[in-house]
C-alpha cells in the first residue's frame, strides 16, 4: 500500500458553540495562533488562496462555512445558493485545515435572536449598498459573531468584495475586536473573470461575455493611470459594458481607503468598482488604479 506523504488529516467539522469553544481553547492552551477564513462554502481557488495565506500567518486555520440568510434579501438567491459541504470538507482536508466551523442557521440565529450590527461609513458608500440595502447589516452581524466565536488573531477577507473588506475592517476597529483584518488579492480565471461561487449560474454564452467586466475595469484603470480624465474613462467603460450586452449596475471611481467620491487631490489612492447583471446573475469586480 502506498502511503501518501501529504496524508490527509480530516478536518474536524464542528456545528455547535460548546464544541467550537472547546476546540479554540484547546488551540490556545497549546499556544497556537489562529486565523479565521469566513466563507459561505461552494469553495473555489479564491477561497483556497485565503486559506493558504492564513496558513502562512498562523498555526491553526479555522474555515467557517455558513450561508448567512441575513445578508440575502427575500428576492435574492438564498435558496439556490450552491451548497457543497461534502466537497468543501474534502478540499479543505487536502489543504490540511484543522477545523471547519459549520453552524446551522438555528445555532447562529436561535429563536428570539434580536441583535443586529448596522454598519455605516464604508457600508453607505452608494455602491453595493445602493442595490442591496440589507446586505452589509447581514454581513456585519454574522462577521461580528464569527469573530467573537472564534477569537482569531487574524481574519482574512478577499479584495474581490472590496466594500465588504472595508466594512469589516471598520467593524473590527469600531468594536475593538482583537482580531486583525487582513485583505487578500483577487484570484481570476485565465480570461480575467474573478472567481465567484455565483459564476456557476452563468450559461456558456453568459460565461463568454463575463470577462468584459474585468476588461472594462482594466482599460479604465490604464487610461486613468496614464492621465486621462476620470469621467471620460468611466463613460467609455460603461458604454463598452452595455455594448457587450451586460446590464450595468454601477461603475465608479472612489477613494481606495474610504470609498468616498474622489476629491481629486494629488496622490489620492483610486479604486474602480463595478457591478453588472448578466442575465439573472449579478457579478462584482474592482481594480486599483
Ligand atoms: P464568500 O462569497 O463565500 O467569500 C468568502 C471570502 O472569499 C470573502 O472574503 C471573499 O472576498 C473571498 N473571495 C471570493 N472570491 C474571491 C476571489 N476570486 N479572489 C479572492 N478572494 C475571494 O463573502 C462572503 O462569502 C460572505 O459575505 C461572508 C464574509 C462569509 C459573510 O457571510
Amino acid at each position: 500500500m502506498k502511503i501518501s506523504k501529504r496524508a490527509k488529516r480530516h478536518p474536524r467539522v464542528i456545528g455547535t458553540l460548546p464544541a467550537l469553544r472547546r476546540a479554540i481553547a484547546n488551540f490556545r492552551r497549546r499556544g497556537r495562533t489562529i486565523a479565521l477564513v469566513p466563507t459561505m462554502g461552494a469553495l473555489h481557488e479564491g477561497h483556497f488562496s485565503l486559506v493558504r495565506r492564513a496558513q502562512s500567518r498562523a498555526d491553526c486555520v479555522v474555515v467557517s462555512i455558513f450561508v448567512n440568510p441575513t445578508q440575502f434579501a427575500p428576492h435574492e438567491d438564498l435558496t439556490t445558493y450552491p451548497r457543497t459541504l461534502a466537497a468543501d470538507v474534502a478540499a479543505l482536508a487536502e489543504r490540511q485545515v484543522a477545523l471547519i466551523w459549520a453552524p446551522s442557521v438555528r445555532t447562529m440565529y436561535p429563536d428570539g435572536f434580536a441583535t443586529r450590527v448596522v454598519p455605516e461609513g464604508p457600508a453607505r458608500a452608494g455602491l453595493e449598498d445602493a442595490s442591496r440595502p440589507h446586505f452589509f447589516a447581514g454581513v456585519a452581524t454574522v462577521v461580528a459573531k464569527l469573530l467573537i466565536q472564534c477569537e482569531p488573531d487574524i481574519a482574512l477577507f478577499g479584495e474581490k468584495d472590496y466594500q465588504q473588506l472595508k466594512v469589516v475592517t471598520q467593524l473590527g476597529r469600531d468594536l475593538g475586536l482583537k482580531s486583525r483584518i487582513v485583505g487578500a488579492p483577487i484570484v481570476r480565471e485565465r480570461d480575467g473573470l474573478a472567481l465567484s461561487s455565483r459564476n456557476r449560474y452563468l450559461t456558456p454564452a453568459e460565461r463568454q461575455a463575463a470577462p468584459m467586466l474585468y476588461r472594462a475595469l482594466k482599460d479604465a484603470a490604464a487610461k486613468i493611470g496614464a492621465g486621462a480624465p476620470i469621467a471620460e474613462a468611466l463613460k467609455q467603460a460603461r458604454e463598452a459594458i452595455s455594448r457587450a450586452g451586460l446590464q450595468l449596475d454601477y461603475f465608479e471611481a472612489r477613494n481606495a481607503d474610504t470609498l468616498e467620491p474622489l476629491k481629486h487631490s494629488v496622490g489620492e489612492p483610486i479604486r474602480l468598482l463595478a457591478a453588472v447583471w448578466i442575465g439573472t446573475t449579478r457579478l462584482i469586480d474592482n481594480i486599483a488604479v
